[in-house]
C-alpha cells in the first residue's frame, strides 16, 4: 500500500498576516485545516501511513493530528530545523519510513497547501501501469506563470520542469501531487537544501528516467494568497454558512456569505458575519459586523466592532488590513 508525505513546512509568506500564527497549512478552510482535507482525501486512495514534514511552527501539528488513529491512519513527524526546500523535506521525511518492509510501494507527495478532487488511486495506478520513477498531477491553467510549467510528449512523458517562467511554454502545470518509485529518493542528499521542482525533477528529465504526467482536470486550487484561501473555503460550503460542532447563532445574527465558524464559535444578538474565516473558540459579542475578515482562533470581537478586510487576533493589539 502507498505511503504519503505532506510538504507542510513552508513559511507561507504570500499568506501574511495569515501566517504570522499558523503555518497555512493549518489554516481552516471549511472549519477543518487545509492538512486535514488532504489527510482525508489520502485516506481515500487508500493510503494509511502518512509523515508530516514540518518546520515552520512545527509545533502545532502534533497536537492536532497525534498519532492519526482519529483518522485511522497513522501520522508521523519529521522535523527540519532549518527549512530544506521541496526536496530537502521530502529526503528527510523518508527517514521515518521503513523501507524494507515497504519494499517497492509507491510514495506519495502533496504540497502542503493544495486542495484537489483528483483521484489519487487512479494517479497510483497510471503511474505503476508506465512503471515511473516519477508521475505529477498536471492540470491545465489559464495563466501558468506562478507555477511549475510540465510540458509532455504523446505518450504523457515529461520532457522538461519549468519552474515559474515568465513565458510558459504549456499551461500544463504541476499541480503539486508526486507519486515516486523508492528509488528516486535516494538520488537527493540527505540533509541537504534542495529544490525537488528546481533540481530534482529537471535532473531527472535530463537523464532519460521514467517521468509521467497524470492529467486530470478535477477541481484544484492552491490556497497559497488570502483570496485563495477565502475563495477556497467558500468553494467548500453548500448554502449561507458552515458551522463546526459546539457553535451557537443567536437567532437576530445574520452569518452569510459561506462564512466558515470553527469549533465552540458563538454569535451574539445582532451581530453580521459576511464571507468570513473564523477559527474555533471565537466570542463574536453583540451587534458585531464583519466582512471579508479572518478571526484567529480564541480571540473575541468586541461588541459593536465593524471591520471589513482584516485579519482579528487576540494576541495583537491591532487588526491588520488583508492584502
Ligand atoms: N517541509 C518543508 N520544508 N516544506 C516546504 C518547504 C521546506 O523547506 N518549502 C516549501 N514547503 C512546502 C510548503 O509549505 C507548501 O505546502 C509546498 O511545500 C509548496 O511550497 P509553495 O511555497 O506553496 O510553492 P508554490 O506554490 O510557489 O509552488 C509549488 O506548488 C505549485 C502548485 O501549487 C511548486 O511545486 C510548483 O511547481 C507548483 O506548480
Ligand atoms: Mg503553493
Amino acid at each position: 500500500m502507498a505511503v504519503g508525505i505532506l510538504l507542510v513546512g513552508g513559511f507561507g509568506t504570500r499568506l501574511k498576516p495569515l501566517t504570522s500564527e499558523s503555518p497555512k497549512p493549518m489554516l481552516p478552510v471549511a472549519g477543518l485545516p487545509v492538512t486535514e482535507h488532504q489527510i482525508l482525501a489520502a485516506k481515500r486512495a487508500g493510503i494509511k501511513t502518512l509523515v508530516l514534514a514540518t518546520s515552520y511552527l512545527s509545533e502545532v501539528f502534533t497536537p492536532y493530528f497525534g498519532d492519526g488513529s482519529k483518522w485511522d491512519m497513522k501520522i508521523l513527524y519529521a522535523l527540519e530545523k532549518e527549512p530544506l526546500g521541496t526536496g530537502g523535506a521530502i529526503r528527510n521525511a523518508a527517514g521515518m519510513l521503513d523501507f524494507e518492509s515497504l519494499g517497492d510501494e509507491p510514495i506519495v507527495v502533496f504540497n502542503g497547501d493544495v486542495l484537489s478532487r483528483h483521484s489519487i488511486a487512479n494517479q497510483i495506478e497510471f503511474h505503476q501501469a508506465k512503471n515511473a520513477d516519477a508521475t505529477l498531477h498536471l492540470i491545465d491553467v489559464e495563466d501558468a506563470r506562478a507555477f511549475g510549467c510540465v510540458p509532455t510528449d504523446d505518450e504523457g512523458r515529461v520532457t522538461a520542469f519549468l519552474e515559474k517562467m515568465d513565458n510558459p511554454v504549456t499551461n500544463s502545470i504541476n499541480a503539486g501531487c508526486y507519486v515516486f518509485h523508492p528509488s528516486v529518493l535516494d538520488l537527493i542528499p540527505l540533509g541537504d537544501v534542495v529544490s525537488i521542482e528546481r533540481e530534482t525533477f529537471p535532473a531527472l528529465v535530463e537523464s532519460g528516467r521514467p517521468v509521467f504526467g497524470y492529467k486530470e482536470q478535477a477541481y484544484w486550487l492552491d490556497v497559497g494568497t488570502p483570496a485563495a484561501l477565502f475563495k477556497g473555503s467558500r468553494d467548500l460550503i453548500e448554502g449561507d454558512f458552515h458551522a463546526m460542532a459546539g457553535s451557537s447563532i443567536d437567532p437576530s445574527a445574520v452569518v452569510t456569505g459561506k462564512s466558515s465558524l470553527g469549533r465552540n464559535v458563538t454569535v451574539s444578538k445582532g451581530a453580521v458575519i459576511d464571507d468570513c474565516i473564523i477559527g474555533d473558540n471565537v466570542k463574536i459579542e453583540n451587534g458585531a459586523h464583519l466582512s471579508h475578515c479572518f478571526v484567529f482562533r480564541d480571540t473575541i470581537i468586541e461588541a459593536g466592532l465593524e471591520k471589513s478586510r482584516y485579519y482579528l487576533s487576540s494576541s495583537i493589539s491591532e487588526p491588520i488590513n488583508l492584502p
